[in-house]
């Protein structure tokens, strides 16, 4: 017996940034983030369930996925297997069309595509709301992938426990604020320090700490009043003091992700800010710049950043969708596929 299904998921950019976890089982995040989900880069994933594998198997990008990878992948997968009473192993292949575990929130399709997919294989008639905790479990940032446009993770209680649910939300749908997301890659390598990794360093020593999980629930207040105002400006402008406060607060635990590429990135913007265009920049756990431009702008700032030493190319992405299934199956006679 084998039951087989396909999902897409996007990466999302916050624009309000999640950095820090409560204490704690259960993965609650310590400050709410609010995102954009964008269309222009995708993770697909397909999960078989298979009576007859022994245990979970993992390709990524057709390569299989070493041991950490998995271990988070059979994770998700347990509590898959708990809530639908299935104890078959499941056969995952996961592909990204862009650079994987470098900061462009590849953990974040990933986790969303696998929490999709596997639901369904496994026959749980789950809705995007259940979907999202489970994502939220295995990466706090993919169970705002969960949904299309903009999207918030509220933060999530001290010592929750284990039983207690935690979905994003949607805020708006894609066309609610027009925007674009340009993507500059400074590298095609993945990242030295996961996002996991970096938040834990970052509650420990970081001195800001504390400054940040006051700043992060008042940067994420205004910008979502902004955002149902459809303030561009003020969307963008909280978006980049979002990013700035969360990097000081990691660099000052020494989790430094930006390479010179990211501070002439950065610059540029704020070139092209200062020459009149509203330009504002993002960075997640990554080198990569992310700007936030209206879509008329798009043109002239993306040839701004290509322009930049380093930048080795630039994605333009737009709001998109959510995490949805693009195929299911279920076959009598098993056997891998
Ligand atoms: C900088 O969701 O990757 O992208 O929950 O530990 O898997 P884990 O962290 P993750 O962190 C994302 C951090 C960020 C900001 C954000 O997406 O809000």
């Amino acid at each position: 017996m084998s039951r087989t299904a396909v999902a897409v998921a996007h990466p999302n950019i916050a624009l309000a940034k999640y950095w820090g976890k409560r204490a704690g089982a259960g993965n609650f995040p310590a400050v709410p983030s609010l995102s954009v989900t964008l269309a222009g880069l995708a993770t697909t994933t397909r999960v078989a369930l298979l009576d007859d594998l022994t245990e979970d198997r993992l390709t990524l990008n057709g390569e299989p996925a070493d041991a950490r990878a998995l271990a988070r992948a059979t994770a998700l997968l347990d509590r898959v297997r708990r809530a639908a009473g299935t104890s078959a192993r499941a056969s995952i292949e996961s592909t990204n069309d862009f650079p994987t575990s470098s900061g462009l929130a590849s953990s974040a399709s990933g986790f969303a595509a696998l929490a999709v997919a596997a639901a369904r294989a496994a026959g749980l008639d789950w809705g995007a709301a259940r979907t999202s905790d489970l994502a939220r479990r295995s990466s706090a940032s993919a169970a705002r992938s969960l949904f299309g446009g903009f999207a918030e993770l509220e933060a999530g209680e001290e010592n929750a426990g284990d039983d207690v649910v935690l979905s994003a939300l949607p805020v708006a749908p894609s066309d609610h604020l027009p925007m674009r997301v340009l993507v500059c890659v400074a590298t095609e390598g993945a990242k030295a320090i996961g996002s996991t990794e970096g938040m834990k360093a970052t509650a420990q020593s970081s001195p800001y700490h504390d400054a940040w999980l006051r700043e992060g629930p008042r940067i994420h207040g205004e910008l979502k009043a902004a955002l149902l105002a459809r303030d561009f400006e003020a969307v963008g402008t909280l978006a980049e003091r979002s990013a700035l406060a969360m990097h000081a607060n990691a660099i000052a635990a020494g989790m430094v992700y930006w390479s010179g590429v990211t501070i002439e990135a950065l610059a540029a913007v704020r070139a092209l800010r200062a020459r009149g265009t509203a330009a504002f920049a993002t960075i997640d756990a990554g080198p990569h710049v992310k700007v936030i431009v209206r879509p008329e702008d798009a043109a002239l700032a993306g040839t701004w950043m290509r322009a930049v030493p380093g930048v080795l190319r630039v994605i333009e992405c737009e709001p998109g969708e959510g995490a949805r299934i693009i195929g299911d199956s279920e076959q009598a006679n098993g056997g891998a596929p």
